[in-house]
Formats: C-alpha cells, sequence, structure tokens
C-alpha cells in the first residue's frame, strides 16, 4: 500500500476501480489482529461495529457507543501502520450533520483515516459536513445493521425494482458526494451489478454477490471464530475455533499430566 492511498483514499480508490484492481478488505478490532492484518497487503481495514457481537456478545450492533468504537480504534490503530483504517460511526451518532462531524473528529483522533457510515440521501447532510471537514467517508447500502431492530432481521435487498432503484439512486447521490467506495450488504447480485457499473467509486460487497468491485468479511467469519453464527454466503478458510479447542484441551492435558505422550 503506498502513502497516497492514506492522503487521498477517495482518489485512489476510484483509480483502483478504474485500473480494475479488486478490493480485499476485513475488520479487525483490536492491536493483535490490526498488526497481523497490516502486513497482509489488505486494501483497506474496517474496525466495524459488528465488534458489539463479535467482541462483546450483543445480539446485534445497535448498542454499540461512540466510546466504545474509540476504545477499539485505538487500539487497532496502534498496530495499523500501512493499510487505510476505517472505523464505524455508531447508531445514533450522526443523527444530525454537527453530530456526525465531531464524532468523525473523534475517530480520526483515535486513529482512524476514514469513517464509515449507514445510509444514503437520508443521511447525506451528514455525510456532507464530514466530507466538507477533509475526512474521508466509506458508504454502507442495502442491509443496514443499525437498522435490524425496526427491520425484523437481516433480510436481502434490491429484490424488488422500486428497492433496487432507491440503492441505485443512493449510491449515485453517495458516489457524487465523493465518498472513498459503498459497502453494499445483502444485495441482490443483479441490483449490487448495476450499481457498480453506474458509480465511479468502488462497491465492496458482503454477501451481495461477485460483481462487486471487492469484498469485505468479518474476520471471525473468515477464520471460524464464531461457531455459533455462520452467514451462508461465507467460505471459512480456517477453524480457529477448532484450533483453539484443541490448543487448550493438549494444554491441559500438559498441566494435569493426562496427556498420552505423559502417559507412556
Ligand atoms: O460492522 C461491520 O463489520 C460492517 C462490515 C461487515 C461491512 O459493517
Amino acid at each position: 500500500m503506498d502513502s497516497s492511498t492514506l492522503s487521498d483514499p477517495a482518489a485512489i480508490m476510484r483509480q483502483k476501480k478504474a485500473g480494475g484492481h479488486r478490493l480485499a478488505t476485513l475488520t479487525a478490532y483490536d492491536y493483535a489482529f490490526g498488526r497481523i492484518l497490516d502486513d497482509l497487503g489488505l486494501d483497506l481495514i474496517l474496525v466495524g461495529d459488528s465488534l458489539g457481537m463479535v467482541q462483546l456478545g450483543h445480539r446485534d450492533t445497535t448498542q454499540v457507543t461512540i466510546e466504545i468504537m474509540e476504545h477499539h480504534t485505538r487500539a487497532v490503530a496502534a498496530g495499523v501502520r500501512k493499510t487505510l483504517l476505517v472505523s464505524d460511526l455508531p447508531a445514533g451518532s450522526y443523527t444530525t450533520p454537527d453530530q456526525a462531524l465531531s464524532n468523525a473528529r473523534r475517530l480520526v483522533a483515535a486513529g482512524a483515516k476514514a469513517v464509515k457510515v449507514e445510509g444514503g440521501n437520508d443521511i447525506l447532510p451528514q455525510i456532507q459536513a464530514i466530507l466538507a471537514d477533509g475526512i474521508p467517508v466509506l458508504g454502507h447500502l442495502g442491509m443496514l445493521p443499525q437498522h435490524v431492530r425496526e427491520e425484523g432481521g437481516y433480510h436481502i435487498k434490491g429484490e424488488s425494482s422500486e428497492e433496487a432503484e432507491t440503492i441505485l439512486a443512493d449510491a449515485l447521490a453517495l458516489d457524487e458526494a465523493g465518498v472513498l467506495g459503498i459497502v453494499l450488504e445483502l444485495v441482490q447480485p443483479d441490483a449490487a451489478e448495476a450499481v457498480t457499473m453506474a458509480i465511479s467509486c468502488p462497491t465492496i460487497g458482503i454477501g451481495s454477490g461477485e460483481f462487486c468491485d471487492g469484498n469485505i468479511l468479518v474476520i471471525h467469519d473468515l477464520l471460524g471464530l464464531f461457531p455459533w453464527f455462520k452467514p451462508r454466503f461465507v467460505t471459512p478458510k480456517a477453524d480457529l475455533a477448532g484450533a483453539i479447542g484443541e490448543a487448550v484441551r493438549s494444554y491441559c492435558d500438559d498441566v494435569r499430566g493426562t496427556s498420552s505422550d505423559s502417559a507412556a
């Protein structure tokens, strides 16, 4: 990752899309993961408010606060030097342009280089206020986890032509405002492809088919570290929960002298 990505993320992300580069991105929530991921050539690391679920045991992301996001952003930022670090503004922290700006500044002070917000035209004034202050913004359309309670679950978006048109209109507005990219979560693949073709900033899909400009996953899902919930669209690349089980059982056997080695 060259340092210009950090100085003008929106321009660099658009260049990457124009050059056909596919964006590989992941979440991180603490120093160790931030530091490990920073050396792996990812296009972006997100301190996602999904930390409410995978780090704090909440049932969804809606109870995560700006203080919690600051805390985890600071931890990840301590390990990230090269990769673009984006942090989520949590639910209820960007209801007005002034509030959005002051909370975006808090995340930047904690080490984020950009912030992510969920929504389209409904939050355009907030996005414009943050961008006008020189803070890059990553958009998020489709299924919006911060609204999961009103929506009654995690449902695919853009299946009806009306919904697909709304997502497209929101994406066009965000693109024109100058966001660095747009996460498309659980968007019906044809609708995601239509958005991807219509805008100049990259789309980063999660459960939205193969026609986005890149992909993002919660790192716990990729690594098999959250065995209690496995999204249908993820193929885990490791079984860390299983590996932890094996290592801890082996440790217990060593300490208690119950391993087959010590019995022999
Ligand atoms: O909170 C999060 O981790 C996210 C990504 C999964 C897109 O919003």
